[in-house]
């Protein structure tokens, strides 16, 4: 019995050797901590704090626009109202800001067709804003700042800074003598260095899918078909066309591919992200079934519901670029 075990033992070694020999280079391929921006994003714990200013809110047919703020900077919110039950929200930096951000027109097939809003009610504490063919409505929390959208049937499908997690780090110019974040204007890895002459640029948001245990997508990574439990398990998923020889499966390393998409599902119920975003991107995912987002309250304002409502969550943390944001509201994937 023992000489058969030690047999197997020595086939099993035979073939898990030159395996590991052939492994992927691990060491050739950033973490996220080797990544300045990813960590900072990831390591964010408290709210960041942006509350909407309610003086600022200006509408017209299709684009519903204000500011935010928070002890940092004060950001651009734009609320897109799109054809087929979609809407894109985007956060820029004011028209202050020292230099345009990207954002990655090319890579759509063509211009979004607008459709006007039919209904936009700007109250005290909250806006109420509803599509033009009244399939979804879009109700905005000024203070913390929090995006809620409804399907047709009015339920809640997705909230956007749901945990606070919004941070958009505005192009600077170096001042001499002030304290900067770790890897801000410059950072290397192996033999690269990365110059930032405009400073840090990256943004990040949680977007939240309420109801819904299980979300697909973010291609391309060698990992189980529905998306993992990152937060505290492994790295995030990332995003940047990467050749990986040998690559493992099971991992959230990036691939050769990078689609910034990702769908929600559950029975008669699909709600799908993009994040038009062409900068490298970190996603962190997680399925769970309490409430226990910093925004706990509001949630179960929203919702109405106790501690038991699933929901999907991802962080999005890109390098650069604008937080820019399309949902599409379904309620199935044709959106009929
Ligand atoms: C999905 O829709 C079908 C057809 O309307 C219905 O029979 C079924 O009960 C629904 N499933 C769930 C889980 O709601």
């Amino acid at each position: 019995m023992a000489a058969g075990t030690n047999w197997l033992a020595s086939l099993l070694l035979l073939f898990a050797t030159p395996l590991a020999v052939e492994m992927v280079k691990r060491d050739e391929f950033k973490t996220c901590d080797q990544s300045a921006f990813c960590k900072q994003h990831r390591a964010i714990k408290e709210p960041t704090g942006y509350e909407l200013l309610a003086n600022s809110i200006s509408h017209n047919g299709a684009v519903w626009t204000a500011r935010l703020q928070n002890s940092q900077n004060t950001l651009k919110l734009n609320l897109v109202g799109l054809v087929d039950s979609t809407v894109r929200v985007q956060i820029d930096e004011p028209e202050t800001a020292i230099r345009k951000r990207y954002v990655p027109n090319p890579a759509l097939v063509a211009i979004p067709e607008e459709l006007k809003f039919s209904k936009v009610v700007n109250g005290a504490q909250e806006a109420k804003i509803l599509s033009g063919d009244k399939k979804v409505k879009v109700v905005v929390t000024y203070k913390p700042f929090l995006i809620s959208i409804f399907n047709e049937f009015g339920e809640l499908i997705a909230q956007v800074n749901r945990d606070g997690k919004l941070k958009v780090e505005e192009f600077r110019t170096k001042e001499e003598g002030k304290e900067y974040p770790d890897g801000f204007w410059e950072e290397r890895f192996r033999s690269f260095t990365d110059n930032k002459p405009h400073g840090s640029s990256s943004v990040g948001v949680d977007v939240s899918f309420v109801s819904f245990k299980t979300a697909y997508g973010l291609p391309e990574h060698a990992d189980s078909f529905a998306l993992r439990n990152t937060v505290g398990n492994t790295d995030p998923y990332r995003l940047y066309n990467l050749d990986v020889f040998e690559y493992e499966l099971n991992n959230p390393m990036a691939l050769y591919v990078s689609i910034p998409y990702i769908l929600a599902h559950r029975a008669n119920r699909s709600v799908g992200a993009l994040w038009f975003n062409a900068a490298e991107t970190w996603i962190d995912t997680q399925s769970s079934v309490t409430s226990k987002g910093l925004f706990g309250k509001v949630y179960d304002k929203v919702t109405g519901g106790g501690d038991n409502v699933p929901h999907f969550d991802a962080h999005f943390i890109s390098e650069a670029g604008l937080v820019d944001i399309f949902f599409f509201v379904g309620p199935t994937v044709k959106g009929k």
